[in-house]
């Protein structure tokens, strides 16, 4: 790696760009923005837009309620942020309850490249050209629907960025640790040993690591299996 390696980089194309940093401005990922650890570039799609109303979106062809956002604005924003990264490719992601689920394996692959495009959609979404044309990758957080792209943005920078080199130190979470091994996490207790006539479990109060170990285990598979059958079954298959 040369003296020039980039810094990882979030390009957010919005039409909100007062959302941001917003969350990413604080905690962690914050901090590593301020210590130039990743950087941050917001464009205002509107700034793409022609004439003096700077119209970026119209009604759809066929009918139907609401808006679709042009093809030839996008067109022109990412025109504008593609010659920033001519060398470097990144990948260009659009925010969309369409696209496939977001996954811990897709975020680890992220961090570990240059950085990300992020096209935010609003309205009824994007004409589907600007999405062929770029060749963009359509991610959802999941089965329900924000009002546009730019919370599921936030989420999916602040899971990247916390993932790079220097920003958590080298302590990953022990939820993050159960989760990768395909479990939920087990309960968590602290200080104070009796709460509202509530107790902790003795045997983490033990001083048995190898009984700990177990119980965690098996509360961990507990609440996978009640929780995420879907993950207990991957699980299950995966440990025969
Ligand atoms: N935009 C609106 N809803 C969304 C979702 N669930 N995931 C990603 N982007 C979105």
């Amino acid at each position: 790696m040369g003296s020039n390696t980039a810094i990882w980089t979030a390009k957010v194309l919005t039409l909100f760009p007062e959302m941001f940093p917003g969350p990413l401005g604080c905690s962690l990922a914050g901090k590593a923005l301020d210590e130039g650890v990743w950087a941050l570039e917001t464009l205002d799609i509107r700034s793409f837009a022609d004439g003096n109303h700077h119209v970026v979106d119209d009604t759809p062809f066929g009918g139907g309620a609401g808006m679709i956002m042009r093809a030839d604005v996008i067109d022109r924003a990412l025109d504008y942020v593609s010659e920033s990264f001519s060398q470097i490719s990144l990948p260009i992601l659009y925010l969309t309850p369409r696209g496939a689920p977001l996954t811990q394996l897709r975020v680890r692959d992220l961090a570990a490249g240059s950085g990300v495009v992020v096209v935010c959609g609003r309205y009824e979404g994007i004409d589907e050209r600007a999405i062929d044309a770029w060749n963009m990758e359509e991610i959802s957080l999941g089965d329900y629907i924000l009002s546009g792209g730019e919370p599921a943005a936030i989420s999916l920078i602040d899971a990247s960025v916390r993932l790079l080199p220097g920003v958590m130190g080298s302590n990953l979470s022990q939820n993050e640790e159960s989760f990768e091994r395909g479990l939920l996490e087990y309960p968590q207790y602290t200080r104070p040993r009796i709460w509202r006539e509530r107790t902790v479990p003795d045997v983490l109060l033990s001083g048995h690591h190898d009984k700990v170990r177990a119980w965690r285990q098996m509360e961990s598979e507990k609440i996978t299996r009640a929780r995420r059958p879907d993950l207990w079954d991957l699980y299950a298959a995966n440990r025969t």
